[in-house]
Parts: C-alpha cells; structure tokens; sequence
C-alpha cells in the first residue's frame, strides 16, 4: 500500500501494529499467519509479479521522475494491481530487457553482485572495433572505477561491417558497457540488452511486456540457492 520508504516512516509513527501490539522497531520480521495493521485495515499479502519489459529507447527506469519524463512505469502501467519496481537500471537510451517485480527478495538476489547474474548486449558502435581493441576487451580493461573484464566478446557474424559485437557481462555497474567502449575511443550508437538472467526477447516487441511463467520465475529463484551452495 505505500513505498518502503514511507513504511518506514509509518512504523516510526506507531502507525502499524503486529498481533494487536504497536511495533516501532523498522525490520521487524512478521509470519504470513501474523496479523498486521495500520489505520484500522489488516494487510493482506500482496501476490507477487514478476513482468518482463522490452524497453524501448527515450524512457527512464525509475518508478518516479521528479522531472516527469517518459518511464518504463508507464509502458507497464495497468500490468497488475501490485506496486512493481524495476530490477536494476537500463540507461535512458538502452534497449531491451527489464525486469519489474513486487518481489523485493528476488530483486535483491539479481542485483546483488555475488550472483554474477549474466547479461548479454547487443552493441553497434560509430565505426568497426579494431582486433586489437577487441583483445583488449576480452583481457580485460581499466575503468576510473577499477578494472573489468567481460565474460565474453564475439563480432556479430551476419554485420560484415565489424561494428556490431555481442558482449557478456555479469557486471552491474552502471554504465559499464558504454564505458568499456567509450574509454578505448568509440561511441555507442545503440545498446540492447537481449538476454537477461536466461531470459531472452523472443516473441517479446519493443515497448511491450509479458508476465514471467511459473518455470521463467522458478528458474530466476535457483539463482539465489545457486549462490548459496557455492
Ligand atoms: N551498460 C550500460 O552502459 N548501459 C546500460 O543501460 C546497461 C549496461
């Protein structure tokens, strides 16, 4: 019923009680047996969602834009009832798949640097990548924020122009494909993010959405008990 942020603030203010007790202590830990409270409503659980997004270019990812621009929020509104966020960010002029979720754990799991979750982009550059700029890339490369090396690089083999290439990244940080080919000289001229976590854009066009399967959100969840058995 409210962001995370504003829970936060309600709890603070005694606003929400536990069995019939007032629980101010952010964090607590509730049962889905447990009966919450605020303003006189118990809460019920929400269902969680999980909606894959073909992000098209020109939109933000943010779930609230001060300066009111166009956002994936609103190619997504009308998916569910239930308040979903973007998992990660996909820059303004990024391309191709988000995923959104009500499912904070999971989220958590995607972003978090531990579970190297694998992506896959789809770049054009303003001229052809030269062989030794594509070694450099797959040894690995200094960035102003430490080094990188991609998981892997392949020309794409239907462009004879050499200007497109493939990379896989486990990386999250932000802006790191265009970094990567931004430092050695080159400038991006469209970047599309074609596989995420094992999902991929089939059947999926640009600026719709789908709900995940039951198999696409299970398969998501095993990378969490993946990361734990390492
Ligand atoms: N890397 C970028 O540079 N931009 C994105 O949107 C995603 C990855």
């Amino acid at each position: 019923m409210c962001s995370r942020r504003e829970a936060d603030d309600l709890i603070l203010a005694g606003a929400v009680s536990v069995n019939g007790e007032v629980v101010t202590e952010l964090g607590t830990k509730v049962q889905t047996t447990d009966k919450v409270v605020y303003g006189g409503q118990t809460l019920n659980r929400e269902k969680l969602r999980y909606v894959l997004l073909n992000k098209p270019k020109g939109v933000i990812t943010t779930s609230d834009d001060p300066y009111e621009r166009h956002t994936v929020m609103e190619l997504v509104e009308g998916a569910c009832e239930e308040r979903i966020y973007p998992v990660g960010r996909l820059d303004r002029n990024t391309l191709g798949l988000l995923l959104l979720t009500n499912d904070g754990d999971l989220a958590k799991v995607l972003t978090h640097p531990s579970h190297e979750v694998e992506k896959l982009y789809h770049v054009r550059l303003n001229k052809p990548l030269a062989e030794e700029d594509f070694e450099k890339i797959q040894h690995g490369i200094e960035l102003e924020d430490g080094p990188i090396k991609v998981d892997r690089i392949d020309y794409v083999v239907e462009d004879p122009t050499m200007c497109e290439v493939g990379v896989q990244i486990h990386s999250g940080r932000n802006h790191i494909v265009r970094r990567i080919f931004e430092s050695l000289g080159y400038e991006i001229m469209m970047l599309d993010r074609v596989m995420l976590a094992g999902l991929t854009k089939k059947k999926l066009e640009r600026g719709h959405w789908r709900f995940l399967s039951d198999l696409e959100v299970s398969m998501l969840k095993r990378i969490e008990s993946r990361g734990n058995a390492e």
